[in-house]
């Protein structure tokens, strides 16, 4: 099975400014998930290096005429991803407009009925909580499902470095404990979904949304 990390910030930064703790932190995520999970894949998923173009034009808006290759070839990995992990700062008790951004390129029904796992953090104490609720509502509406368990990682430029490793190394057990719970879930639920998946598919008992999201409104 895949999984995708979704790096949650396209933040530029040159030393001596602070580093991109987004990197930090997912590598973490890729370094728990291996350690827990081996048997799984994982790409990390970097908006940095995933031109969009410099209007919105998400994916399915094309229509007919051809879409950019770094778009559909995106919206490929999501679709044949069995699940996803959203890794995301606090900007502004939000979650990240960069991962806002990226994933709003693409319509829901890429994602949809596989789960999600929540993982914030911040450069200071609250780890990005006030992000984590409202990716719960945006991740529902886009169809991957966050898992209960959620990740957060307060002042993360003093926890992890750029590989993902714990500077401190007494405590990298607690954080890979605390990972896998939310990682575990994930797999869990993954697995669940695809294994229905194959005697129901789910793309052919909902039907898409062919015009505009009104066809779902009550009558
Ligand atoms: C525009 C902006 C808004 C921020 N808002 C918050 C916030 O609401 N809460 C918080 O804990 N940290 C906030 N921070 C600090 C971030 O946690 C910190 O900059 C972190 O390193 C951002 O992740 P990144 O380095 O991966 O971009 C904010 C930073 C920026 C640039």
């Amino acid at each position: 099975m895949r999984y995708l990390i979704f790096l949650g910030s396209s933040r530029k930064s040159s030393p001596p400014n602070p580093p991109r703790l987004g990197e930090h932190v997912t590598q973490a995520c890729k370094r728990y998930f291996q350690q827990a999970y081996p048997q799984h894949e994982i790409e990390i998923i970097d908006p940095l290096l995933i031109d969009t173009g410099s209007v919105f034009k998400p994916h399915f808006a094309y229509g007919q005429r051809t879409v950019p290759e770094t778009l559909d070839t995106l919206a490929n990995k999501i679709r044949s991803a069995s699940g996803y992990l959203m890794v995301s700062p606090e900007y502004n008790h939000s979650m990240s407009p960069a991962l806002a951004h990226l994933l709003n390129h693409f319509g829901s029904s890429n994602f949809a009925f596989k789960p999600s796992l929540i993982v914030t953090y911040s450069a200071g104490q609250w780890g990005g909580v006030r992000a984590a609720v409202g990716m719960r509502s945006f991740l529902s509406e886009l169809g991957c499902l966050p898992v209960s368990a959620m990740v957060h990682v307060p002042k993360a430029a003093e926890i992890f470095n750029n590989e993902g490793r714990c500077l401190d190394a007494d405590s990298d057990a607690q954080w890979a404990s605390y990972f896998e719970r939310g990682i575990s879930q994930l797999v869990w639920w993954a697995q669940a979904a695809a294994t229905h998946a194959e005697q129901v598919d789910p793309h052919d008992l909902i039907k898409h949304f062919q015009r505009d999201p009104s066809q779902r409104n009550a009558p």
